[in-house]
């Protein structure tokens, strides 16, 4: 494994590039390839099978450009399919989950709101998880239509303000203190989030999170790369560019390609 080798990321979308900044921010001099698996997004209703099947494929898209680690950049696909990726695979791959543990702890009024996708939500990963914080009360709710309009970049749309009014008001009623987002797509969400829940109610995603240890795990292996240059991002999707062009300002190269 050569340490310029890029880092992979996935996820059904456009999402993942919260995670992808995240990372950027941490190791600015890494290459970077990223896969907008946008074709097939939403990831969340569909079935654990198909779910490891995709992942599989934009896996094999990643290994094929030498990718020296994979960050799976969708909670969905790390709930559902991190397990047969590592046991078909060599390489290392860094999951994303939901943040249930720092808000668990933290919490004062021992409840806690998770919003995330169907598919995380009832994976047996997620459920591993919630169990052990039995003390805590967990206030789960699907994020129905909230990909599908991100990735239309209909993310300040009034449809998109009635949906989270509807998913968090049963939140809110419950005296949640910590809102835990876990979807890679919701942080695009937070500007109009805080909009609506009460002040002391904080948010938390795991961005930051993961890209310390993909950070962490590159360390392991002596496998960070030691160029002093700015490291190459390429982004790759499937669908209409322009989402994307929009969330990364136009900054960087975006390739649309079949895959
Ligand atoms: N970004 C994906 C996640 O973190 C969205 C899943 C979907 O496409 O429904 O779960």
């Amino acid at each position: 494994m050569a340490n310029n080798n890029p880092i992979g990321l996935f996820d059904s979308g456009i999402g993942g590039t919260s995670i992808w900044k995240e990372i950027n921010e941490l190791l600015p001099n890494e290459n970077t390839i990223y896969l907008a698996d946008s074709k097939n997004a939403p990831y969340g209703q569909k079935t654990k099978e198909e779910i490891i099947n995709l992942s599989i494929k934009n896996t094999e898209f990643l290994l094929e450009q030498n990718c020296k680690i994979i960050v799976v950049a969708c909670n969905t696909a790390t709930t559902n399919a991190i397990k047969e990726l590592r046991a078909k695979y060599s390489v290392p791959f860094i999951g994303i989950e939901p943040a249930i543990k720092p808000a668990a702890i933290n919490s004062k009024t021992q409840t806690i709101g998770i919003l995330a996708t169907k598919g995380t939500l009832n994976s047996e990963l997620f459920h591993e998880t919630s169990r052990k914080f039995q003390d805590i009360k967990i206030v789960e709710q699907i994020g129905h239509n909230l990909v599908p309009l991100i990735e239309n970049g209909q993310i300040n749309s009034p449809e998109m303000n009635m949906l989270l009014h509807e998913y968090l008001k049963p939140m809110i009623e419950a005296n949640i203190d910590y809102l835990v987002l876990g979807c890679s797509h919701y942080p695009y969400l937070i500007p109009q989030i805080k909009k609506i829940l009460p002040k002391g109610i904080k948010i938390i995603d795991s961005g930051e999170a993961v890209a310390r240890q993909t950070r962490k795990v590159l360390e392991e292996r002596d496998a960070l790369n030691d160029s002093s240059e700015l490291g190459k991002n390429i982004f790759y999707t499937n669908s209409n560019p322009n989402v994307l062009k929009s969330i990364l300002e136009n900054q960087y190269q975006i390739i649309q390609k079949e895959f």
